[in-house]
């Protein structure tokens, strides 16, 4: 399903996403994202094993700032009779999302939300299994973010999962100038574009992963865990607790 329902926040976001509404922000970002497939591969597919549920589950899932559809695509061929809300305020990166995930016809729908402030829409028809995000909240300044956390928490079922693989800070300058070394060695190979002011200034804002775990116990979530970590790249998450 490709309608979007389009909801605006009044208030001023700051840079939260904005540049994601350029298209060639988008196109580039896309083209990156497709040459690095396979190595984001076994982080989704470890997202879809975390859920612990069988493959024939009728399952609900939310991706928060899904973009083109990447990890939400795996899910829904991971569980074919699982149905997606996908949540992102960029209009390019839905344009495209639609064009990728048409197969899945009415098992998905993009819902047009600036989530900058933590606030989650109240009409994503919840309650979810699991709430995915992929590279979308790490810019979020800690008030939203803890306030995010707490409305995943809202919309999950009970035993429902949050997951998200995205940036975390290193630890200390030492690690940060390995990590940074690393992969700028990486993205050279790959011959990926520098990264632009936007995108740094939002990297210069990362929060420790060891801040996110105990903000996610703070939202009540239990069995909260970093599940994979490379570099400044990690997978957390918790699940929500069965009883209220
Ligand atoms: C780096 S892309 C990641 C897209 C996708 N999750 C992936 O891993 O391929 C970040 C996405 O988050 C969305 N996003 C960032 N901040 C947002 C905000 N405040 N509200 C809504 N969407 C936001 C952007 O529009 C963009 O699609």
């Amino acid at each position: 399903m490709t309608e979007a329902a389009t909801h605006q926040h009044g208030h001023d976001h700051g840079d939260t996403g904005q540049h994601w509404r350029e298209p060639a922000r988008v196109r580039d970002f896309v083209a990156r994202m497709d040459a690095r497939a396979q190595e984001r591969a076994p982080q989704f597919e470890l997202m879809t094993q975390l859920l612990g549920r069988d493959a024939d589950a009728p399952l609900r899932i939310l991706d928060l700032g899904a973009g083109y559809g990447a990890e939400a695509t795996v899910f829904l061929n991971a569980f074919p009779n699982a149905s997606a809300v996908l949540v992102d305020g960029s209009e390019e990166m839905m344009r495209v999302g639609a064009e990728r995930l048409a197969r899945f016809d009415r098992r998905y729908r993009y819902v047009a939300w600036d989530f900058g402030e933590g606030v989650l829409p109240d009409d994503l028809g919840g309650p979810f299994d699991a709430v995915i995000s992929s590279a979308a909240i790490h810019h979020l300044p800690e008030p939203a973010l803890k306030r995010l956390y707490r409305q995943v928490r809202e919309v999950l079922a009970p035993g429902g999962a949050f997951l998200n693989l995205d940036l975390v800070a290193p630890l200390d300058e030492f690690l940060e100038a390995r990590y940074r070394d690393i992969m700028q060695g990486e993205e050279t190979v790959r011959d990926d574009p520098p990264p632009s002011p936007e995108v740094r200034r939002h990297h210069s804002h990362l929060e420790p992963l060891d801040r996110h775990l105990a903000w996610l116990r703070e939202a009540g979530f239990e069995h909260v865990d970093c599940f994979w970590k490379r570099l400044a790249g990690a997978l957390f998450g918790g699940y929500r607790p069965d009883t209220p």
